[in-house]
C-alpha cells in the first residue's frame, strides 16, 4: 500500500483570525479593513519565490507582497529601478500557484505606470491575468490618484506607497520623509490615495508620530516599514527579517533569524564532507 504524503502542519495559534479559522479562501481586500475596525494587527512579507510563500502562509502571513524588492533581493541589480514587468510576472506567478490564503500582492515596476492611468490599467491587467495576483501596488502621492481611481474602478484593488518610495531615489534620495512641513503633504497624498479608492497604504520610512497621525486620520489600514508601531500592519522584505541580506541591518528591520549564518554553515559543512569523502555515506546510496 503507498502511503499519502503528509499535509503540511499548520498550528493555527498564531493565526490572525483574518486569516485563520475555518474559512478556506484566500484573505480579501475586505478582510484587511474588517481587521483595521476591529483593531487587528497583521503581518505583511515579500515573497519571490514558491517555497518562501508556502513557508509564509504556514505562518499565517495573510498578506504577499511580490515587490520590486526582488531587484536586489533576487535578481543582482543594485536598487528596484532596472525591474521589469516580465521579471516580476513569473515570480508573481510562483507565489500564488504554491499558496492558497494569502493575498497576493505584486508590485508595479518603475516605469510601468507612472506614463498614465491607461499604462497603470495595462500593466495592473497583466499582474491580474498573467500572474494570479489579486491586488497591486504603486508608489506616488496624489499624483498617481488618477491611476489608482482608473484602477479600482476597473475592479483592480491598489495598495499605494508613500513616504520613501525607492523607485524615486534619484530624485529624493533613501532618507526619512515627512519630517517638518513635509508632513502635511504626506498626509495629503495618503488621502489623496484613499479618495481614489485604494484599500491601504503602505508607510516607509516616516517619523513614527507621523504615521500614527495618518493611520488615525485613514479609514484604510496603513502597513508601516520604517514608520513605528501606531500602523495598523507591518511589511518586511523577508530577506532583511530573516537575517538572510549580507551586511549591517537598516535600523528599522527586526533580524527573527540568522539564515545567512544558518546556510553558511551548511553550505560549508557539505563542502568538507565530499572533501573528506563522508558524503554521501551507505544511507545516501543505491545498493
Ligand atoms: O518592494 C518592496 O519590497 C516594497 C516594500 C518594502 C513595501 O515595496
Amino acid at each position: 500500500m503507498s502511503e499519502e504524503p503528509m499535509p503540511p502542519q499548520r498550528s493555527s495559534d498564531h493565526l490572525p483570525s483574518l486569516y485563520g479559522g475555518v474559512v478556506n479562501r484566500r484573505v480579501h481586500v475586505r478582510d484587511l479593513q474588517s481587521a483595521k475596525d476591529r483593531g487587528e494587527r497583521w503581518a505583511m512579507l515579500t515573497s519571490y519565490d514558491m517555497l518562501t510563500a508556502g513557508i509564509f502562509e504556514s505562518a499565517g502571513i495573510p498578506v504577499l507582497l511580490v515587490g520590486d524588492s526582488a531587484g536586489n533581493n533576487v535578481l543582482g541589480y543594485a536598487t528596484t529601478v532596472p525591474v521589469t514587468v516580465d521579471e516580476l510576472l513569473p515570480m508573481v506567478r510562483a507565489v500564488v500557484r504554491s499558496t492558497t490564503r494569502p493575498l497576493v500582492v505584486a508590485d508595479l515596476p518603475f516605469g510601468s505606470f507612472q506614463g498614465s492611468p491607461e499604462q497603470a490599467l495595462t500593466t495592473a491587467v497583466r499582474f491580474l491575468k498573467e500572474g494570479g495576483a489579486q491586488a497591486v501596488k504603486l508608489e506616488g502621492g496624489r499624483r498617481m490618484a488618477p491611476q489608482v481611481e482608473l484602477l479600482v474602478s476597473s475592479g483592480i484593488p491598489v495598495m499605494g506607497h508613500v513616504g520613501l518610495t525607492p523607485q524615486s531615489e534619484n530624485v529624493t534620495g533613501l532618507r526619512v520623509q515627512g519630517r517638518g512641513e513635509a508632513a502635511d503633504v504626506l498626509l495629503d497624498d495618503a488621502r489623496a490615495l484613499q479618495q481614489a479608492g485604494a484599500f491601504a497604504v503602505v508607510l516607509e520610512a516616516v517619523p513614527a508620530d507621523l504615521a500614527e497621525r495618518v493611520t488615525k486620520e485613514l479609514d484604510i489600514p496603513t502597513v508601516g516599514i520604517g514608520a513605528g508601531v501606531g500602523c495598523d500592519a507591518q511589511v518586511l522584505v523577508w530577506t532583511d527579517m530573516a537575517g538572510l541580506t549580507p551586511g549591517k541591518p537598516l535600523t528599522f528591520v527586526k533580524q527573527y533569524a540568522d539564515l545567512r549564518g544558518i546556510l553558511t554553515e551548511a553550505t560549508a559543512a557539505f563542502a568538507d564532507d565530499v572533501r573528506e569523502g563522508r558524503f554521501p555515506g551507505p544511507e545516501h546510496s543505491f545498493s
